[in-house]
């Protein structure tokens, strides 16, 4: 293997080390600690399994966390009544409505419920246009952790070339937007492809930077990646493995062991992009705290 290793679970633990260390500082100074309401709606093992996780850091950095869960037919309408308690609420700072929802609940009338400033996924369209302008604002949690990955790694990303594989509006777009920003940590020459891009190939081998978030194993092979590049898969795909306790073990969109072989800096699945997803939706929160004193 050539590629060096991004740990995201290490870049992840210093930065909670950091706001852990804000917290403290704002209990002895007596100021208000964050709340952050996590609302699930059903049992879909993969959310209840990213819920418990969060809530799990978000303890562990001294955010308070309230966990709404509700059964898969839960009614929109009540759905939004909660949402707008929640909004009320000066102990919560941070809502985060864990996706998917089940199909009979609309995601954009429940995200567009939440309150701007409490929208610590940064999925509100208020978060996302002032994204587009550039202005400060609550980022998609993946993408800024793709982000702060990048810059945390010393991985130069001005003046780069990004692909980004994947336009979704959680992932893809938002990410496009953020690394073409004129900032610190961006300032990249972007490409998205996606499920309509012909020869798929062609694009990524350009990339300094490769950024997978197709959600399908096996996207990206060696052939697909330009020698001494930057590969950073987002995917998680569980597949059956009889052989792990859980009957399931986590894969991404990168052919692993091969690009690594080519790659010059690569994120493995598990322990790349994914803990930096929870960090952020941590940092987010205490920046919620932050912004109201
Ligand atoms: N499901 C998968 N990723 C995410 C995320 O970043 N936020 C929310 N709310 N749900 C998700």
């Amino acid at each position: 293997m050539s590629a060096k290793i991004i740990d995201g679970n290490q870049v992840a633990a210093s930065m909670r080390e950091e706001m852990k260390a804000q917290i403290d500082q704002r209990r002895q100074e007596s100021r208000p600690l964050p709340g952050l309401a996590v609302v699930l709606v059903g049992d879909d093992p993969a959310s209840v399994s990213y819920v418990r996780g969060k809530r799990k850091m978000a303890n562990e950095v001294g955010i308070h966390s309230v966990e709404h869960r509700f059964p898969a037919d839960f009614p929109q309408a009540q759905l939004l009544q909660v949402i707008a308690c929640l909004n009320q609420d000066p102990a919560i700072h941070g809502i985060l409505v864990q996706l998917p929802l089940p199909p009979h609940l609309d995601e954009n009338t429940i995200i567009n419920a939440l309150h701007p400033d409490k929208d610590v996924d940064g999925l509100h369209p208020v978060n996302l246009g002032q994204l587009l302008r550039q202005e400060e604002s609550f980022l998609p949690c993946t993408p800024h952790g793709v982000q702060q990955l990048l810059l945390r790694s010393q991985i130069p990303v001005a003046g780069k070339h990004v692909v980004v594989v994947g336009r979704s509006a959680l992932v893809g777009r938002p990410l496009a937007n953020i690394l073409l920003q004129k900032r610190e940590g961006a300032n990249a020459t972007v490409t998205v492809c996606h499920t309509g891009t012909p020869d798929l190939g062609y694009f990524t081998r350009q990339a300094d930077i490769l950024v997978v978030a197709a959600g399908r194993p096996g996207a990206i092979t060696a052939d697909m990646v330009r020698g001494g590049s930057t590969v950073i898969d987002v995917g998680v795909t569980r597949v059956e493995d009889a052989s792990r306790k859980q009957g399931y073990r986590l894969v991404g969109d990168v052919d692993f062991a091969a690009v690594a072989e080519k790659a010059g800096a690569i994120t493995p699945v598990p322990g790349g992009v994914g803990p930096m997803t929870i960090t952020m939706l941590l940092h987010n929160t205490l920046w919620a705290t932050q912004r109201r004193g």
